[in-house]
C-alpha cells in the first residue's frame, strides 16, 4: 500500500520493505511457481501506484485481477494481516478506478491499432518473415502508399498483399523483384494471425495510448486492465500487441529522464509467452524498447513463473526483483533456482538458494533499488495484503466500472473507405474492363466470320456465274457448229 510517499510492500522480520516511487521506472520482475502469490503482489503494487497518482497497465491472464474494482472483503484473515502489518490506521477496504480493455471487445473496451501504424518492420518480426519476405512486405506497404491506399484493418492488408501478388510483374521495374515464393510466404504467414483474431485488433478507432495515462477525478491513477484470457492463447497476436504498445509509448511520450514519480507502470503477466519461440530480432527489439522507455518515465514489470523464462539481455535490465517460491525437484529446476538466487545481493541471515524453495504463499525474496539506485540486500518478505478484493470481480461491478470510465468512444468500430474497399472497386473495374475486352473480341470474331462467309458467298456466286457463262458459250458453240455442219451438208447434197 502507498504510505508516507513510498510503496509499502511487506515486512522483513519487523522491518518495513519499501519501494521508492522514483525507482519504479527501473523495471522489475515478479517470479514464482504457480499459486505462490505473484498476482496478489502485482495487485499490491498496482494499488499503491494508483494511490500515488500513477496510472498502471496490467494484463489479466486468468481473469483474477478484476477484483481491483471492488472493495476487499472484511474477514478474520484480513483483519489479522492488517494488525500484523501495522496498518490499522491507514488500511481501508476500497475499490480502485479500473478501466477494462479487451482486444476482442468482450470483457472491456476494444483495443485497436491500424495496420499502417504497426508498419512492415514490426509486422515482419512478429510474423517471423525472412529478409526477402520482409522486403516484399515493404513493397506492399510502399505500393499501398503510392496508390493512396490506406491500410487500416486486416482485410485492407490481406487484399493489398493479394493485389500485389496478382500484379507483381507490373511492379518489378519500379519496386524491385517480387519473388513468387516470397509473396506466397507472406500470404501464408497472415493466416495464423487471422485465426487468432487479428480482424478485431486491426482497425479504427485506434487506441490513443495517452488514454492509458489518466487519473480519476479523485487523483488516483487509472488501472488499465487488459483482459488477456483469450489473447494469451494467441501468442502471435499477444506479442504483436504488447510490442506495438511499448513502441507506441516510446514514440508518444517525451523524454523526461529519471523522475520522482513514473508516468505509467506496466505489468506483463505470463511474460514467458512474449519470449517463447520468439525470433531473435524481436527479442532484441523488446530489449531495446525496454531500455529506452525508462527515460520516458515508464516502468515495466514482468510476471512469470521462472526468471529463466526471460532472455538474459532483458533480465539484466530488471532492477527490482520479487521472487516467490520455486520448486527444485528436477536438476533443471535446481539449476533455475541457483540462477534465481545468484541474481540477488546476499543476506548473511539466510541462504538465498535454500530460502527460495521454502517460501510460503504470499512470501517472497525481495531486492529493490533504494533512492540512490543501489539494490538492497535480499530480504525475506511477507507481502502485504491488497485493499481491493483478492478474488475475481462480479460481472455487475465490471459493467459498472466500464460504464463510468469515459472510454465508450472505442466501443464501436468504424469501417472507412480504405484499401479493401478501394481494391474491391479497382478489381471490379478491372473485371469490367476484361469483360468489355472479351465482348469486343467476341464481336470481332463474329464480324470476321461474317466477312469470311460473305466472301465465300461472293466467290461461290462468281463461280456459278462463270460456270453459266461457260455453259452458254459451249451451247452457242455447239449450235454454231451444228449450223455450219448442216450448211456444209446441204451444199454438198446440192452438188451430188
Ligand atoms: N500477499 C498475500 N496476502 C494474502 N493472501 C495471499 C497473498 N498472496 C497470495 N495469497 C493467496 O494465495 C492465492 C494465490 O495467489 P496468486 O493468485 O497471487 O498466485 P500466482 O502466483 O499468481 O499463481 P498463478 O501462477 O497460478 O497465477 C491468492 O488467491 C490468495 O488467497
Ligand atoms: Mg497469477
Amino acid at each position: 500500500m502507498y504510505l508516507d510517499d513510498k510503496i509499502y510492500l511487506g515486512l522483513a522480520d519487523q522491518e518495513r520493505v519499501n519501494v521508492p516511487l522514483s525507482v519504479m521506472n527501473r523495471h522489475g520482475l515478479i517470479a514464482g511457481a504457480t499459486g505462490t502469490g505473484k498476482t496478489i503482489t502485482m495487485k499490491v503494487l498496482a494499488e499503491s501506484l494508483s494511490d500515488a497518482g500513477v496510472p498502471v497497465f496490467l494484463c489479466d491472464i486468468k481473469g483474477d485481477v478484476s477484483g481491483l474494482c471492488v472493495p476487499g472483503e472484511k474477514n478474520e484473515g484480513m483483519e489479522k494481516r492488517i494488525d500484523r502489518f501495522g496498518i490499522r490506521d491507514s488500511f481501508e477496504y476500497k475499490s480502485y478506478p479500473v478501466c477494462f480493455w479487451d482486444v476482442y471487445g468482450e470483457k472491456g473496451h476494444p483495443v485497436r491499432a491500424t495496420v499502417s501504424d504497426i508498419g512492415p518492420t514490426l509486422m515482419s518480426r512478429i510474423l517471423g518473415l525472412t529478409e526477402a519476405q520482409e522486403g516484399v512486405l515493404n513493397i506492399v506497404f510502399r505500393v499501398a502508399d503510392d496508390m493512396g491506399m490506406e491500410l487500416v484493418d486486416f482485410k485492407d492488408l490481406r487484399s493489398m498483399v493479394n493485389y500485389v501478388a496478382e500484379h507483381k510483374s507490373e511492379y518489378t521495374t519500379v519496386y524491385g523483384n517480387i519473388a513468387t515464393a516470397s509473396i506466397g510466404a507472406v500470404v501464408r504467414s497472415l493466416l495464423p494471425l487471422e485465426d487468432q483474431g487479428a480482424e478485431l485488433f486491426f482497425g479504427e478507432p485506434m487506441l490513443d495510448i495517452r488514454d492509458w495515462i489518466r487519473c480519476a477525478p479523485d487523483g488516483r491513477g487509472y488501472i488499465n486492465l487488459l483482459d488477456c484470457v483469450k489473447l494469451s492463447q494467441n501468442p502471435v497476436l499477444y506479442s504483436m500487441f504488447l510490442l506495438w504498445m511499448l513502441s507506441e509509448l516510446y514514440e508518444t511520450l517525451p523524454e523526461v529522464g529519471d523522475v520522482q514519480k513514473p508516468k505509467l507502470v506496466f505489468f506483463f503477466d505470463e511474460a514467458h509467452m512474449l519470449f517463447k519461440d520468439t525470433p531473435k530480432a524481436l527479442v532484441s527489439k523488446i530489449e531495446q524498447v525496454i531500455k529506452l522507455i525508462r527515460s520516458k518515465g515508464v516502468g515495466v514489470f514482468f510476471v512469470t513463473q521462472n526468471p529463466s523464462d526471460i532472455p538474459e539481455a532483458v533480465l539484466a535490465q530488471l532492477s527490482n526483483r520479487i521472487q516467490h517460491a520455486l520448486r527444485a525437484y528436477t536438476p533443471m529446476e535446481q539449476k533455475a533456482v541457483r540462477a534465481a538466487a545468484q541474481a540477488f545481493r546476499k543476506n548473511p541471515a539466510f541462504n538465498t538458494e535454500e530460502m527460495i524453495t521454502q517460501l510460503g504463499v504470499g512470501e517472497a525474496l525481495v531486492s529493490v533499488l533504494d533512492e540512490e539506485g543501489v539494490p538492497s540486500i535480499v530480504q525475506y518478505t511477507k507481502i502485504i495484503c491488497p485493499q481491493s478484493l483478492m478474488a475475481q470481480a462480479d460481472a455487475v461491478s465490471i459493467q459498472r466500472a466500464r460504464e463510468a470510465d469515459g472510454m465508450e468512444r472505442y466501443d464501436n468500430e468504424v469501417d472507412n473507405y480504405t484499401a479493401f474497399e478501394r481494391i474491391a472497386q479497382q478489381l471490379e473495374y478491372e473485371a469490367q474492363q476484361a469483360e468489355m475486352a472479351r465482348q469486343q473480341a467476341e464481336l470481332d470474331k463474329q464480324r470476321q466470320a461474317m466477312e469470311r462467309e460473305e466472301a465465300r458467298r461472293i466467290a461461290a456466286r462468281e463461280r456459278e456465274e462463270q460456270r453459266r457463262r461457260e455453259r452458254i458459250e459451249r451451247e452457242l458453240m455447239n449450235a454454231g457448229k451444228k449450223l455450219i455442219k448442216r450448211g456444209i451438208m446441204n451444199t454438198i447434197k446440192k452438188y451430188l
